[in-house]
Formats: structure tokens, sequence, C-alpha cells
């Protein structure tokens, strides 16, 4: 049990195309800025267009999203959820990871047969569609790399290794 916290899930969509590895630098950067205000969180990409959930105290969630919204490497940064109130993380386990939804065993596991890809960059706008693919997919994750997804204390909130984020 913890104070409570606020999630948030949104939408952006990157300007230009990125390499994995400059997006897995951004992950890496803000996982450690995400670590010291006490906040977790989780992103999937695919196409160009990133979901991600947000986890912490309010106000520190509600000042790291505002700098992400200011972020000129993105744009049409849209909110689809926010639940205050909560009294456990459901992304718990890294400051902020991130998983690219075409890795082959990820698609194969837990999209493939949920959505095809242009279903996936129509349906990301539904907030309940963006947060189930966002659950199935930090559970691979933790799966995959042998984590307990259920965070308590000091275990909440890691900085992803390169063997956390799977495409290397
Ligand atoms: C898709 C995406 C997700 C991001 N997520 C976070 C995040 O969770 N936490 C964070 O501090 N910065 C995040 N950033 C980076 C921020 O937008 C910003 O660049 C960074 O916090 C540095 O801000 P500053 O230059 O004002 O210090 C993200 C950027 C992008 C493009």
């Amino acid at each position: 049990m913890e104070i409570q916290v606020i999630a948030y899930v949104f939408r952006s969509e990157l300007k230009s195309i990125m390499s994995y590895t400059d997006m897995q630098g951004i992950c890496i950067k803000s996982a450690r800025y995400n670590r010291t205000s006490h906040v977790t969180g989780f992103m999937i990409e695919c196409g160009g267009v990133f979901l991600q959930a947000l986890e912490g105290p309010e106000e520190a969630v509600g000042s790291i999203f505002r700098r992400i919204v200011d972020d000129r490497r993105h744009h049409h940064v849209d909110l689809l959820l926010s639940n205050e109130g909560l009294r456990r993380r459901q992304f718990g386990v890294w400051a902020l990871n991130l998983m690219f939804l075409d890795d082959p065993l990820l698609w194969h596991r837990v999209v493939g047969s949920l959505s095809s890809y242009d279903d996936f960059l129509e349906r990301s706008q539904d907030p309940v569609f963006a947060l189930g693919l966002l659950s199935l997919t930090y559970r691979f994750a933790c799966a995959a790399t042998g984590i307990d997804p259920v965070t308590v204390g000091v275990k909440r909130g890691r900085i992803p290794r390169a063997r956390h984020m799977l495409r290397q």
C-alpha cells in the first residue's frame, strides 16, 4: 500500500522518423528523471505512435506530462485516461520502459491476434484499447525478463537495462 497515486494514459505521434536506439535513449533519460520524482511508467511504440502510461504523485505526474506536451520531437499529445486516487500501481516495475510493437516475438505473442498494424493506429485513440494493450505488453515484458509485475517499495521504478528493453 502506498499514498494515493494518479495514472495517466496518453498517446502521441513522432514528428519525424527516429531510430530505435534514439527512442531507447529518450526512454532511459526519461526514466532517470521519473525515478527522482517517484514516477513509474511504461510505453509502447508502433509506426511513430506512442502509447504511454505514467503513475505517481499527482503533482509530479502533472508536471512531467506538461514537459512531455512541450517536447517538439512529437505532437498530438492526447490524454486518453486520468485515474486518480489509486492505491496501487499497475506499471510499477520501471521508472519508464519502452517496447516496440513491431518486435516479432511481441507481435506474435501479444498484438497479432488483437490487431493489424492499421487497426492499431486507429484503435490506439480508444482509452480502453490503449490501456489493455499497455497492460498486456507490460506483462509480456515482465515475463520475458523474469520480473514480478507486482511491485512494492524499493522494487519499484527501475531504470531499464538493455536486456529489459528486448529489442537490442
Ligand atoms: C514519447 C516521449 C515520452 C517521454 N516521456 C518522458 C517521461 O516519462 N518523463 C520525462 O521526464 N520525460 C519524458 N520525455 C522527455 C520530455 O519530453 C523532455 O524532453 C525531458 O523531460 C527533458 O525536458 P527539459 O529539456 O525541459 O529538461 C518524453 C519524450 C517523448 C518524445
